[in-house]
């Protein structure tokens, strides 16, 4: 998967090293909007590590463990959206997504998902997929939810914010529980 429509004019596309600059651009003008959920701001501050991020992308891609995708809306970046690294033993991966401010509350996210979901159950025919937000993060937890995942559990101080720990919410779809169309 290259390019997957997600609506009129939005659309999917695997992270290439050329997108590296609109990638950084954005992070940088979204910093405040994602600092509040995401650990790795602090860690790019430079646009080298934007592209060095979209290196190990590709890699992770050519090793068959899937991809990190842009969102776009012609040629401006909006956000990405991508899957763990698969654990092939297990046949299981984890989505992972962010949008700038600007874009929220357009359905873009989800609709990316199910798009990634898609390539997990059918392309890569995996067994398992995995979601966590932060127990606080009510936007990410209703992608989740709207997705279909079932709420597994709750892992207490799963992740270090900066400056205090944040409880996950562990989400999981088997492939059997997956319905395209949700
Ligand atoms: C978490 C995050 C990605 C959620 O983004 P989002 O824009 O709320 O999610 P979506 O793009 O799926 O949009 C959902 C909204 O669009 C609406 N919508 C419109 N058309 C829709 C469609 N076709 N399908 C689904 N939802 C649609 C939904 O009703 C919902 O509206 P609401 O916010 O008023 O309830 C975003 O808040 C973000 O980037 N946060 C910072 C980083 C972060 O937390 N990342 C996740 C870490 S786990």
């Amino acid at each position: 998967m290259f390019t997957c429509p997600l609506s009129e004019d939005a659309y999917l596309k695997l992270l290439e090293r050329g997108d590296a600059p609109a990638l950084f651009d954005l992070t940088d003008r979204s910093r405040t909007h994602l600092r509040r959920w995401m650990p790795w701001l602090d860690q790019t501050v430079s646009f080298e590590q934007t592209e060095a991020f979209v290196t190990a992308s590709l890699r992770q891609y050519a090793d068959g463990l899937g991809y990190q995708a842009g969102i776009w809306r012609g040629a401006t970046l909006l956000g990405t959206a991508g899957l763990h690294p698969i654990d092939w033993p297990n046949r299981q991966s984890a989505l992972g997504y962010w949008i700038g401010a600007e874009n929220e509350g357009r359905g873009l996210v989800t609709m990316a998902c199910r798009a990634l979901l898609r390539a997990a159950f059918v392309e890569y025919g995996l067994h398992r997929m995995e979601l966590r937000a932060a127990t606080g993060n009510a936007r990410s937890r209703a992608v989740a939810e709207r997705l279909g995942f079932r709420l597994e559990g709750v892992v207490r101080d799963a992740e270090w914010l900066y400056d205090h720990y944040v409880d996950h919410a562990v989400y999981g779809l088997l492939e059997g529980e997956w319905r395209e169309e949700v």
